[in-house]
């Protein structure tokens, strides 16, 4: 019987040979047709690095800029077979940066050849990828060895590495580990086994490739089928399309939708070549309702007697991809299947050491950085845990203001916590204390630099605001920190948490009934917007205080500045930390306010326009 296809992927550092390796498989597995071999000598004359010999890393190193680097930059993707066996190779560089590419890669394989180059032995690279293709479900690995022509095949360094290796991963969660010595320059244990290395009594690295047991059990596991769209081409017919993430599914069957509950039965499950009577991962299909249910893109349908987990928190490993670092708090976007949701990470629980295994205490993650988080959503979502399921398990966030990747994540296990918890219905609202205090409620948010005036101004506006009988609370961030925030720095971490929690204070002044003044420096665009968003449209005022950098140095009114530029603090905004400026602040108080008295008049105009105080 044919085995079925083998999905593997090559990581390893920059000049470990993953190139050299994977063009030797696939010429060896007498894939190339001789025009591309003849091409590929030509190629190797004018590109290559191997001297006379041909140069196999030029087979899959297709980009001219890759070439011309000698840097492979992206996933690739390359089919291959034998007479015993088909193969898909993810192809993943080897740049710290790319941790991306091969996570992607690793995300749906089997196998993970890791590959090292025996003159150098184990990298930190080699720990980190070893970690995460054990993270992401990979079981099977194999140690290849590499370039061991380079040092005369010689078996103790083989032995060395491998012990070292096998020490390391230890607590990983791999099932095989298969260590090969090879050269995939020279096609030593490469395809045949090699008169170089007679000592190594294993099999070579194709041959072991064509008859690895990787069992893959997707079909075997809960029906899960993530809706990707809904077709609805006419009235007649409404369909729902997809890949079966695991199980099976026969007509007739009893399905549920798992965020609402909502069951029905698969009326009909339709393909291109024709109508179905079942089947199974990982297949593509539209499957027909029996009944008129609810359910759009982003819904996962299951089987009622094995359903997933419906929660808005859980615990999840992340590996962090983005330049920027991780800010715990930070709205970010999850995507996981179709279901696109804000999120935050509410706690590390640790940040792991690649190389030792060490849990370690952390209060952010930096770029290839792998950490247990605790994670929040807006609302809940249907998943199930990575261990059980690696698609409906898994998630990227993304970075709202980039669009970017900013990690990848493998969900551990749902939190009830937060399920636990319900709100309480409250006999007094906002609404009505808003009635009985003659004022409608809002947070008057004064970003700028240090010594821009923010607080000077809020002070001027809340004794005008006295004065006409308002109720007003001023949450002033020098004074803030004294107390509920007397825990964080001014490291960017700490700062996205100080904003945070006077955004939720503000917000519960504002159920109050309340006017709160907020100066705060809050450098973050992004952070400026999540207050925003925690209350209603009208509700968050952001007022600019447009004071230029010189002012505010020339102002120094506690001495900080010049502390700051003589190096004595550190972190400090404008100087050796950014600002992000606000790019529609509904006031701004620039040079056209010279004074604090000037900027209060603009600032109760814009209220009295708008009705703040009219209630009677
Ligand atoms: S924020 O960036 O987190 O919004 P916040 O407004 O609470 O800052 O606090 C800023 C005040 O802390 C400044 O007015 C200044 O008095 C003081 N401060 C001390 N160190 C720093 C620093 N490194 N950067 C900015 N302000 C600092």
């Amino acid at each position: 019987m044919r085995l079925p296809t083998l999905r593997f992927l090559t990581c390893g550092s920059v000049d470990d040979g993953k190139s050299t390796l994977i063009g030797r498989l696939l010429c060896e597995s007498s894939l190339i047709l001789d025009d591309q071999l003849a091409s590929l000598e030509r190629d190797s004359r004018k590109f290559g690095t191997t001297g006379a010999d041909i140069d196999f890393a030029l087979l899959v190193d297709g980009l001219e800029a890759e070439r011309e680097q000698g840097i492979t930059i992206d996933v690739a993707y390359r089919y291959f077979s034998t007479p015993n066996r088909a193969f898909i190779v993810a192809d993943c560089p080897g740049h710290e940066q790319y941790t991306r590419n091969m996570a992607t890669g690793a995300s749906n394989c089997d196998l993970a050849i890791l590959l090292v180059d025996a003159r150098k032995g184990l990298l930190v690279q080699t720990h980190r990828h070893a970690n995460i293709v054990s993270l992401l479900g990979v079981r099977h690995v194999v140690l290849a060895v590499n370039k061991m022509d380079l040092v005369d095949y010689d078996q103790r360094v083989f032995a060395r590495i491998v012990a070292e290796f096998q020490a390391a991963s230890a607590t990983l969660k791999f099932k095989t580990v298969t260590p090969i010595p090879l050269s995939a320059r020279r096609g030593d244990n490469v395809s045949s086994p090699s008169a170089n290395m007679a000592w190594h009594k294993g099999a070579d690295l194709l041959s072991f490739l064509e008859t690895a047991d990787v069992e893959d059990a997707k079909a075997e596991r809960a029906f899960r089928f993530p809706v990707q769209w809904v077709n609805r081409p006419d009235l007649d017919f409404r369909g729902m399309a997809g890949t079966l993430a695991s199980g099976r599914i026969a007509r007739g069957d009893e399905i549920v939708v798992a965020a609402s509950g909502k069951k029905t039965r698969v009326a009909r499950i339709v393909t291109m070549d024709g109508d179905l009577d079942h089947a199974e991962a990982p297949e593509s299909v539209t499957l027909v309702f029996a009944d008129e249910i609810d359910a759009s893109r982003g819904d996962l349908l299951c089987d009622p007697l094995n359903r997933p987990e419906v929660a808005d928190q859980f615990a999840a490993h992340l590996i962090w991809m983005s330049e920027e670092q991780l800010y715990p708090g930070r709205s970010y976007l999850l995507k996981c299947g179709g279901n696109v949701a804000p999120a935050s990470v509410t706690e590390i629980k640790h940040r792991l050491d690649v190389e030792t295994q060490a849990h370690n205490d952390a209060k952010t993650l930096h770029l290839n950085e792998i950490g247990l988080c605790n994670l929040a959503l807006s609302r809940p979502i249907a998943f199930d845990a990575y261990a059980d399921n690696r698609v409906t398990g898994a998630f990227i966030l993304i970075d709202r203001a980039t669009n970017g990747v900013a990690a990848a994540g493998v969900i551990d296990f749902a939190l009830r916590r937060a399920s636990n918890v319900h709100r309480q219905p409250l006999t007094l609202d906002k609404a009505k204390r808003s009635i009985l205090k003659h004022q409608k409620p809002v947070i008057l948010w004064f970003t700028g630099l240090s010594g821009a005036g923010k607080s000077t101004i809020a002070n001027v506006v809340e004794a005008r605001l006295l004065q006409r009988r308002a109720h007003t609370i001023l949450l002033d961030g020098d004074n803030v920190r004294q107390g509920l925030n007397k825990d964080l720095g001014f490291t960017e971490v700490d700062r996205v948490e100080n904003i945070r929690r006077i955004g939720e204070v503000a917000k519960l002044m504002l159920e109050a009934g309340l006017v709160a003044l907020c100066p705060l420096i809050s450098p973050f665009a992004a952070e400026r917007r999540m207050v925003r968003g925690l209350v209603e449209s009208g509700e968050f005022i952001e007022i600019f205080v447009d004071t230029p950098l010189e002012i505010c140095i020339a102002r120094d009114p506690k001495g900080l500045y010049k502390k700051a530029l003589a190096g004595q603090i550190k972190n400090f905004t404008g100087v050796d930390k950014a600002y992000e400026r606000p790019e529609a602040p509904d006031i701004t108080i620039g040079a056209d306010c010279p004074d604090p008295e000037r900027a209060a008049d603009r600032i109760i105009a814009y209220l009295d326009a708008r009705g703040y105080f009219a209630v009677d």
